[in-house]
């Protein structure tokens, strides 16, 4: 199910206390019985349970009988208490259409003072295993690892915004919470749907970006003609929640497989042959 704006304008204030009291209270429950969400809400338990049934008909809260009958949010819910919020503080006005949705994201366009986008990390259970590699702060037993590990993607894709502003051409970040990113909408297609007259610069311009980023500490980790997007006069790099810092054991190896990627495109695509180490070297400077 999609998150709707009508569900998230219509959404009742005691509907976003109660999937708040649900958030809190999955650090304790696998599944939250009803109970807790009374006491915790500080609503009448008939209250709850009309709302609950409200939000259920809306995808946002799960029901389940075993190993004990409760409710648990679902990807709806924790993505609508990360939207309203943006709405509160006044960083969107309105949602519009989802844009993009891939294996462990959705994007949607709204408008802010301007057209703004927001991307909804959505990192399920078996991409967890891969982000909680090598990572042992994330706890061994949380109820809900979609959460944390949605909320961690969204925090790296954000610090990498941020410390790259003005110095390479991104998206600018304009807000975050829980598992969702604001940020400039960005005119133009991706590399992969663009037809460029001048490859040759555009490519030259890519280097220079990605070394842009390597001098600050970020190597992308998942470039590719997907992730960069052409307006007709520059390009501009999204979609890093993957990144990894040039001391990353597996640095050297990441590196290369994003510098392969792009220039193998630009093979396919325009007939344009790099030599490796001279691309690498470019990146790296040395
Ligand atoms: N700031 C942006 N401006 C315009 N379009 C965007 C922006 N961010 C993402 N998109 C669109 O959404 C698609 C998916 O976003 P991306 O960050 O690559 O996530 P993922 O590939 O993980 O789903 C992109 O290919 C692009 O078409
Ligand atoms: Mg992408």
């Amino acid at each position: 199910m999609h998150l709707s704006a009508d569900h998230i304008k219509t959404l009742h204030k005691y509907e976003i206390r109660i999937l708040q009291s649900v958030e809190y209270l999955m650090n304790r429950y696998s599944l939250v019985p009803v109970d807790e969400i009374v006491k915790n809400s500080r609503l009448s338990s008939g209250e709850v349970e009309f709302r609950i049934a409200k939000l259920m008909e809306k995808g946002m809260v799960k029901y389940a009988q075993v190993p004990y009958p409760g409710y648990t949010l679902v990807f709806n819910g924790y993505d609508t208490l990360a939207v309203s919020h943006l709405v509160k503080k006044g960083i969107i006005s309105s949602l519009g259409s989802c844009i993009g949705e891939g294996k462990e994201s959705r994007v949607y366009e709204a408008l802010g003072t301007g057209p703004v986008i927001l991307k909804l990390h959505r990192i399920g259970q078996r991409s967890f295993q891969t982000v909680r590699k090598g990572r042992s702060y994330l706890p061994e037993k949380q109820h809900c690892p979609w959460v944390i590990a949605s909320h961690f993607s969204a925090e790296q894709e954000y610090l990498a915004l941020s410390s790259l502003q003005n110095h390479v051409n991104i998206p600018t970040p304009l807000a975050m919470n829980r598992n969702v990113i604001a940020m400039t909408y960005i005119p133009g297609d991706r590399l992969s749907e663009s037809p460029l007259e001048n490859p040759n610069e555009v490519l030259e311009e890519i280097l220079s970006q990605v070394h842009a980023a390597y001098k600050r500490g970020y190597i992308h980790g998942d470039l590719s003609e997907y992730n960069v997007m052409y307006d007709g006069n520059q390009i501009w790099i999204i979609d890093w929640p993957q990144w990894v810092s040039p001391n990353h054991e597996n640095a050297a190896e990441i590196l290369d497989h994003d510098l392969e990627t792009i220039t193998k495109f630009f093979f396919r695509r325009y007939r344009i042959s790099s030599d490796m180490d001279c691309v690498r070297s470019r990146v790296t400077g040395c």
